[in-house]
C-alpha cells in the first residue's frame, strides 16, 4: 500500500473512531516514514481533490465523510485552463441535470456551464427511459456546449464525449474502458455510465444553438444493490467509498472532453472511437430503424461514426445513431 493510501486510511479511521485529528508525527511513527513523507502524502491527497484539514500543533483531519460531491472538490481537479473556464453549479438533488442546463443555456448560459448533483429524481436516459440516478453512488453531470458547427458535426458530440469518458475512467480506476455503440460505456462487460446529448437548433439557420451533454456514472453500488431489472447488465468502478472520488471523475470527464473538443482537429477522436467498441465482432439483434427486428454481425465502425454491419443474407449496411438499440447476441 503507498504512502498515500496509508494516510488516508489512517484519517479515515480517525474520523470514524475518534476526534479525527491525527499528528504528523503520529501518522509517521504508525506509518514507519519520516514526517515528510506524510507531508507530501497529505499533498497528494489534496491535489486528488480531497479534503483534509492541517491545522499546527493538532495535525491532519478529513474534512468530509465518505465520498461527498462539492463545488470545491471537483474544481480543484480540473486543468488549470478549465478551473476559470467551467461554471459550476453543484446540487444535492435535482430532476434531471439535462433539463437544469438547458433552462441555464436557455437564459444565455456560456459554454462549459456545468451541472453535476449527487441523486436525480427523474434522471434520463435515450429513447425516454429512466436513468438510475441513486444518492451517494454516482456521479450526474450535464454541460452546456454553443459550437458554431453544422448539425452534422455536431452529432459526434456524444461519440466525442464517450471517449473523453472512457480516458478519464482508464486514468482513474486503470483498465480498459470500451464504448458500445453509441452512447454507453462498458467496464469489464458491465454498463458503467450512460451519455445522453440534447441539442437545439435555431430557426433561422437551422444551426445548433445549443447542445447539453449529460453524463451518469456508476461510481458505487447502492446500498442493497441495483434494482432487479438492471442487475444483470449495470456496473460500478469502485467497491470502496474513497474521499474525493466522485470529483476526480467528474472533473476527469471535463478535463478530457475540453482537451477533445478544443483540439484542432476535433475528429481526431474516431479511431480512438473505433478501436473501442465493444461491439466489433459481435452478433447482435438491431431494434427500431431500418433493420428492426433483424440479426446482424458488426463490422466496426465507420470513420463517419456509423455502425457497419453484415446482415445475414450477405449485405453490407451502415446504421446510423439515432433511436436504434442494439441487443447484444453472442
Ligand atoms: C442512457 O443510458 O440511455 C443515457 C443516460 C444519461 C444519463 C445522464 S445522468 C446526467 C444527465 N441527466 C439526465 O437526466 N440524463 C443524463
Amino acid at each position: 500500500m503507498s504512502t498515500k493510501q496509508a494516510v488516508l486510511e489512517r484519517l479515515v479511521r480517525a474520523q470514524q473512531t475518534g476526534d479525527a485529528w491525527v499528528s504528523g508525527e503520529q501518522l509517521a511513527t504508525d506509518l514507519g516514514v519520516s514526517r515528510t513523507a506524510v507531508w507530501k502524502a497529505v499533498s497528494t491527497l489534496k491535489e486528488d481533490g480531497v479534503s483534509i484539514e492541517a491545522v499546527r500543533n493538532r495535525g491532519y483531519a478529513l474534512r468530509e465523510t465518505l465520498d461527498s460531491l462539492g463545488e470545491e472538490g471537483i474544481r480543484r481537479c480540473l486543468s488549470p485552463h478549465l478551473r476559470t473556464d467551467v461554471r459550476l453549479v453543484v446540487k444535492q438533488q435535482t430532476g434531471s441535470t439535462n433539463d437544469d442546463a438547458k433552462e441555464l443555456a436557455e437564459a444565455g448560459a456560456p459554454e462549459f456551464t456545468c451541472v453535476v448533483c449527487d441523486e436525480q429524481t427523474a434522471g434520463r436516459g435515450r429513447r425516454g427511459r429512466p436513468f438510475f440516478s441513486l444518492g451517494d453512488t454516482g456521479v450526474y453531470l450535464s454541460f452546456i456546449l454553443r459550437p458554431s458547427w453544422p448539425l452534422e458535426r455536431a452529432s459526434m458530440i456524444t461519440s466525442a464525449a464517450a471517449c473523453a469518458v472512457c480516458r478519464a475512467l482508464d486514468g482513474i480506476f486503470g483498465g480498459f474502458a470500451q464504448v458500445k455503440w453509441v452512447n454507453d460505456i462498458y467496464v469489464d462487460g458491465r454498463k458503467v455510465c450512460g451519455i445522453l446529448t440534447e441539442a437545439a437548433t435555431t430557426l433561422e439557420s437551422g444551426g445548433l444553438s445549443y447542445a447539453v451533454v449529460g453524463i451518469g456514472v456508476n461510481v458505487y453500488e447502492p446500498e442493497g444493490g441495483f434494482p432487479e431489472h438492471l442487475a444483470s447488465r449495470a456496473g460500478v468502478l469502485a467497491e470502496q467509498k474513497e474521499p474525493g472520488l466522485r470529483s476526480r471523475v467528474a472533473a476527469g470527464i471535463l478535463n478530457e472532453f475540453a482537451e477533445l473538443y478544443r483540439a484542432e482537429d476535433f475528429e481526431g477522436f474516431v479511431p480512438e472511437y473505433q478501436k473501442r467498441s465493444m461491439l466489433t465482432g459481435r452478433t447482435v439483434r438491431v431494434e427500431a430503424g431500418e433493420l428492426n427486428g433483424r440479426t446482424v454481425r458488426v463490422l466496426g465502425i465507420g470513420d463517419d461514426l456509423s455502425l457497419e454491419v453484415l446482415t445475414q443474407d450477405g449485405r453490407v449496411e451502415r446504421i446510423r445513431a439515432g433511436e436504434v438499440s442494439l441487443r447484444v447476441l453472442s
